[in-house]
């Protein structure tokens, strides 16, 4: 099967040459007519899949005390610049903002940006978020100066990789090129890759990704922290070994697909590389740690408890299966892992240690 995309972009390889899986994952999703993040809604049930705050509350509300336990500790500034990168249908940033009603000054000093390309998310966000008045941007570099707290969910694992293959004579890269019936096929460069520096050794046979668009947003955070103060909280799909193996997946209908097929129509995503975007924050990171271990740490288990105490049984057994997805261990919990990029070098903060014991 194929789409109008698949088209468009096999001319262009036509005319011009093999283009990088990179290019072909930019094209894939943020086409400004036909890419997969510019057609309507693809989150949740009927969509493609479905993200930790749309299982449940609870992950919203945690990250919201989070951010606000961060600004305390910024000294709180206002305004501070409240930023959430690709905010689906707004759902983290409505439950964070209702979990820290109650934190004093914190929400008159909230000016909320959120970076979105996505016109019928944006709508729903608008919707989701009215009471406060967002403004949008289609990059981060739209957001104004000033100090920043800043939350990504799933966003990181949608930005561009190129992906490498170690041959005996060293590393290629994969391109995205055209079979001989005109359809798109994935081909080895015939060279050795400029990219060879940063991949170092590996034996024959061994696979590597690189995201430069996420190395660069990284960077462009970690610069505004250290110019302008603030916190950063990036969620994601993430092994230990990412950026060391073939991670870009592809899924329509919440089931797995082949990458080239039906671009545009097909999410495309990769593990994200911690490693590489810490050293590319050029400043100072806590974590990665397991989202499992994070939301416990954040005292998930006891938020549980509070909303089953006032529930129904059928609504008991959906808070629990939530928090088991959330952060069970063969489930999101190992699986998704958060980083948080900061401005000081004084202790973790919550959720990146274990908290003190409740024994006295
Ligand atoms: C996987 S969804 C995650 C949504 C939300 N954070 C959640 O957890 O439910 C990715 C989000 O990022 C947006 N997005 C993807 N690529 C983007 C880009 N390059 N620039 C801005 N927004 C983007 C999508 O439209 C969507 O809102």
């Amino acid at each position: 099967m194929t789409s109008e995309l698949a088209g468009l972009i096999a001319r262009r390889i036509a005319l011009a040459g093999p283009i990088s899986l990179a290019d072909f994952m930019a094209e894939a999703l943020g086409h400004p007519r036909l890419g997969y993040y510019r057609r309507a809604a693809p989150l949740g049930a009927a969509g493609d899949f479905t993200t930790a705050p749309e299982i449940s509350q609870m992950f919203g509300e945690l990250v919201g005390a989070w951010l606000a336990d961060r600004w305390q500790a910024m000294g709180r500034p206002a305004p501070v610049r409240l930023v959430e990168l690709g905010p689906g249908r707004g759902t983290l940033m409505a439950d964070a903002l209702r979990a820290t009603r109650g934190v004093a000054g914190f929400h008159a000093a909230i000016d909320l940006h959120l970076v979105e390309t996505n016109e019928p998310l944006r709508a729903a966000q608008r919707a989701a978020l009215s009471s406060v008045r967002p403004t949008w941007h289609e990059r981060f570099d739209g957001v104004p100066a000033g100090p920043l707290l800043l939350v990504a969910n799933e966003f990181f694992d949608a930005l561009p990789v190129r992906q490498f293959h170690r041959t005996p004579r060293g590393w290629v890269e994969r391109m995205v090129g055209l079979a001989a019936d005109g359809s798109l096929r994935l081909a080895l460069a015939p060279g050795i890759t400029p990219f060879s520096a940063l991949l170092g050794d590996a034996p024959p046979g061994a696979e590597a990704e690189i995201s430069e668009a996420g190395r660069s947003l990284a960077a462009a955070i970690g610069a505004r922290i250290g110019r302008d103060g603030g916190w950063a909280l990036i969620v994601d799909y993430g092994v230990p070994e990412a950026g060391r193996a073939a991670s870009l997946q592809a899924v329509r209908g919440h089931r797995g697909a082949d990458i080239l097929d039906r671009p545009g129509e097909t999410d495309l995503s990769a593990h994200v590389d911690f490693t590489a975007l810490a050293a590319a924050a050029g400043v100072p990171c806590f974590g990665p740690v397991s989202q499992g271990d994070f939301l416990r740490r954040l005292g998930i288990e006891r938020r549980a408890a509070v909303l089953k105490e006032r529930a129904p049984a059928v609504q008991r057994r959906a808070i629990d299966a939530a928090l088991a997805r959330l952060i069970g261990p063969d489930q999101m919990g190992t699986l998704f892992r958060v980083l948080a990029v900061g401005d000081t070098r004084s202790a973790a903060p919550a959720g990146f240690a274990e908290p003190p014991s409740d024994a006295t």
